[in-house]
C-alpha cells in the first residue's frame, strides 16, 4: 500500500497519522508529502494501524512515537512526564532574554519534567550550567538522557527531590520553573490524554498556586543579588502570583501567550 492510500483510509486524528507514519518511516511530517507515492512496508502498515488504534483509544500521539518537540528539537517522552507545551517555549525565550551569551551563570529550574526548558536554554547558552529537581524519578531518568542526547549532560545536575529541598544553601543567578499549577478539584475533570501524564505534573495543591508560592518563599534565600525568577502561570494565575512576589521585593512582569493570556512571570530581585 502506497503511502496516500493509508492516510486516505484515516478517517480521524488525520494530523496525528501523519505523525505516526513519518515517525514510522523515519522523516518529519512535512517531508511525507514527497513520499505519497512510495510503498509501504507491510510491517509498517501493521504497526501503523496498532498506533492508530492506540489513538482512538485516547493514547497521546507524544507517547506512541516516544518524542516531541520544543523549540524544534527533539525530546524523549514517556507516560507519566509532562509533554512539553508550545507555551513553554516562551518561558524559555523570555529566560534566554536575560541570560547574556557571555557570561558564566547557574541556574536551578524546579520541576525538570522531559528537562525540556534547562536543555534548551544550555544549548542556547554555551556558558550557562544548570541544576534541577524533580519530585518524580521517571523524569529525572528522562531528563538525564536527554541531555546526555543533546550532549550538555556535563553542564546539567538533575536531583531527585521536593523542590529546593535537595539544593539547601545552594545560590543561582536564576530560577526557572512550570510548575504544577492546575487546583486539585480539576483532577477528575481534566482529559484521559493529560491524566497520562501523571498528578504530580499537573496538579499543585487545593489552591493551585502552591509551588509559587513556595518559590516566591524560598528564592530570595536561592537567589544571587541580581537574581530573577522566571515561571510559567495558568492563565488566571497572573495577579496572586504578582503579589507573592511584589510582597517579597520583587519587581514582576507579565507577559501573555499567542491568545492573549497571562502565561510568564518574570520577578527581577531590586538589589
Ligand atoms: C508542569 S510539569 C513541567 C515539566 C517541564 N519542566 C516542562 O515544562 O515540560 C511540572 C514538573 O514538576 C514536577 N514536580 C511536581 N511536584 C514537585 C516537587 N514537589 N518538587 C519537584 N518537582 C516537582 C513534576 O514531576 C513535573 O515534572
Amino acid at each position: 500500500m502506497k503511502v496516500r492510500e493509508l492516510l486516505k483510509k484515516v478517517s480521524e486524528n488525520k494530523r496525528d497519522a501523519r505523525i505516526i507514519l513519518s515517525h514510522l518511516l523515519g522523516v518529519k511530517p512535512p517531508e511525507l508529502i514527497l513520499l505519497e507515492d512510495r510503498e509501504v512496508p507491510e510491517e509498517v502498515v501493521e504497526k501503523f494501524n496498532e498506533l492508530m488504534e492506540w489513538r482512538r483509544e485516547g493514547y497521546p500521539v507524544a507517547y506512541l512515537i516516544g518524542e516531541w518537540e520544543c523549540m524544534g528539537r527533539t525530546f524523549k517522552v514517556e507516560e507519566g512526564v509532562l509533554i512539553p507545551r508550545p507555551e513553554t517555549e516562551i518561558l524559555i525565550e523570555k529566560t534566554l532574554e536575560r541570560i547574556p551569551k557571555d557570561r558564566n551563570m547557574v541556574g536551578f529550574e524546579l520541576g525538570v519534567g522531559t528537562g525540556c526548558i534547562s536543555i534548551n536554554l544550555l544549548l542556547e547558552r554555551p556558558l550557562l550550567r544548570m541544576e534541577g529537581s524533580d519530585i518524580n524519578p521517571k523524569a529525572v531518568k528522562l531528563a538525564m538522557e536527554n541531555a546526555k542526547m543533546h550532549r550538555v549532560e556535563k553542564r546539567f545536575k538533575v536531583f531527585l527531590g521536593n523542590g529546593f529541598e535537595p539544593v539547601r544553601g545552594k545560590v543561582y543567578d536564576f530560577i526557572v520553573s512550570n510548575p504544577p499549577y492546575i487546583p486539585e478539584k480539576f483532577w477528575d475533570f481534566l482529559p484521559e490524554e493529560v491524566k497520562r501524564e501523571g498528578y504530580s505534573s499537573v496538579i499543585a495543591g487545593k489552591k493551585g498556586y502552591e509551588f509559587y508560592e513556595e518559590i516566591a518563599n524560598e528564592s530570595p534565600k536561592h537567589l544571587k543579588e541580581k537574581g530573577f525568577v522566571a515561571l510559567e502561570i495558568g492563565h488566571d494565575q497572573g495577579d496572586i502570583v504578582r503579589k507573592l512576589f511584589e510582597e517579597k521585593g520583587f519587581k514582576v512582569r507579565i507577559f501573555k501567550d499567542y491568545s492573549g493570556y497571562d502565561r510568564v512571570v518574570i520577578a527581577e530581585r531590586w538589589s
